[in-house]
């Protein structure tokens, strides 16, 4: 019998091309040029402690040079990974106010456009806690070969073709969906390949960890507040009071959620009286994968996957988890 008992996320992407009818060969291509990019994130993440790149970008480091910020680095090798693939012709991405076009002589004929959070959880960058890489693809809606549009970029979330995220924690992994399922592979450092790890995920139906940042409970609606207050509860047949868990990277709260079961809601806030988190690259794609995985995503009166989007950074409010607890969320609004 053979040792090699693995399977990588390239032969994976193979194995089930069948899934999607339209131009499988050019999709698995740009599925496999993300996982690349995913990669040398993962490297220069891995390194950011030793090389300068940490913190504020706009001063310089010893040798004079100019010091970027990791965000910013990650989010030009994903541009460079995606234009060399030459199967994207455009990106809207955290980091770029306008979309970005790539008009090399391959990519400006491709069907598809990306959006991306090159590095999700910006506060964690310093300090060695999980970070993350969120992306999702459409196929654009407007003449190929002409620039890529903001209609293009404004379609709802329940157009993707695809979405993931790549979680740089203890250990790298990328998690995707192209809408039949959710499936995870982890990066296996010393042959550099991410393995599939995870195959086929659910969304626990049921939790007991809710994810929120409390500091700014005065600012939050009622409906939130009243449901902090059942999760702290004591009630022994639904295993309350809940424990309650922070990271400040979506990406890696979403994740454990997704794992172990639990709740992640970035209300309105004072600051941030649309919500936080942005629609296209962040709320949209991992709404996909939470269904996809059998959870729910909801600004608390609308399904995320079905607003229309107006602009490239649009925020909305999110409540995204187990089944059950998100419909408990939803009570305490009546
Ligand atoms: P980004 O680092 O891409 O700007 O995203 C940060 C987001 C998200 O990852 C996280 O859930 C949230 O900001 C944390 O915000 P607070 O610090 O306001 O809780
Ligand atoms: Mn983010
Ligand atoms: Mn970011």
């Amino acid at each position: 019998m053979s040792n090699f008992n693995i399977t990588t996320l390239g032969q994976f992407i193979i194995e089930r091309q069948n899934e999607y009818r339209d131009a499988k060969g050019a999709f698995s291509r740009l599925l496999r040029d993300i996982g690349i990019a995913a990669k040398v994130i993962s490297r220069e993440v891995n390194k950011a402690g030793l090389a300068e790149i940490l913190g504020e970008a706009g001063h310089d480091n010893v040798q004079g040079e100019a010091v970027k910020k990791l965000d910013v680095i990650a989010n030009e090798l994903f541009i460079d990974c995606l234009t060399r693939g030459g199967e994207c012709c455009a990106i809207a991405s955290e980091e770029n106010e306008d979309i970005i076009q790539i008009d090399s002589p391959v990519s400006k004929n491709a069907k598809y456009i990306v959006t991306l959070d090159p590095l999700d959880g910006s506060s964690n960058i310093d300090v060695n806690v999980s970070i993350g890489t969120i992306f999702s693809i459409y196929k654009r809606i407007t003449q190929t070969g002409t620039p890529a549009t903001t209609e293009d970029f404004f379609q709802c979330g329940n157009k993707a073709v695809a979405a993931g995220y790549v979680i740089y924690g203890s250990s790298t992994m990328l998690v995707y969906t192209t809408g039949n399922g959710v499936n995870g592979f982890t990066l296996d450092p010393s042959i550099g390949e991410f393995c599939l790890s995870h195959l086929n995920m659910k969304f626990p139906k049921d939790g007991t960890v809710y994810s929120l940042n409390e500091g700014n409970k005065a600012a939050f609606p009622d409906f939130v507040n009243k449901y902090i207050d059942w999760c702290q509860q004591t009630d022994k047949d639904t295993k309350r009071p809940y424990s309650a868990r922070y990271i400040g990277s979506m990406v890696a709260d979403v994740h454990r959620n997704l794992n172990k079961g639990g709740i992640f809601i970035y209300p309105p806030t004072a600051k941030a009286p649309k919500g936080k988190l942005r629609l296209l690259y962040e709320c949209n794609p991992m709404s996909f994968i939470i269904e996809q995985a059998g959870g729910i995503a909801t600004t608390g009166t609308e399904r995320i996957l079905d607003i229309v989007p107006s602009a490239l950074h649009q925020r909305v409010p999110i409540i995204l988890g187990s089944e059950n607890m998100v419909k408990k969320v939803l009570e305490f609004m009546k």
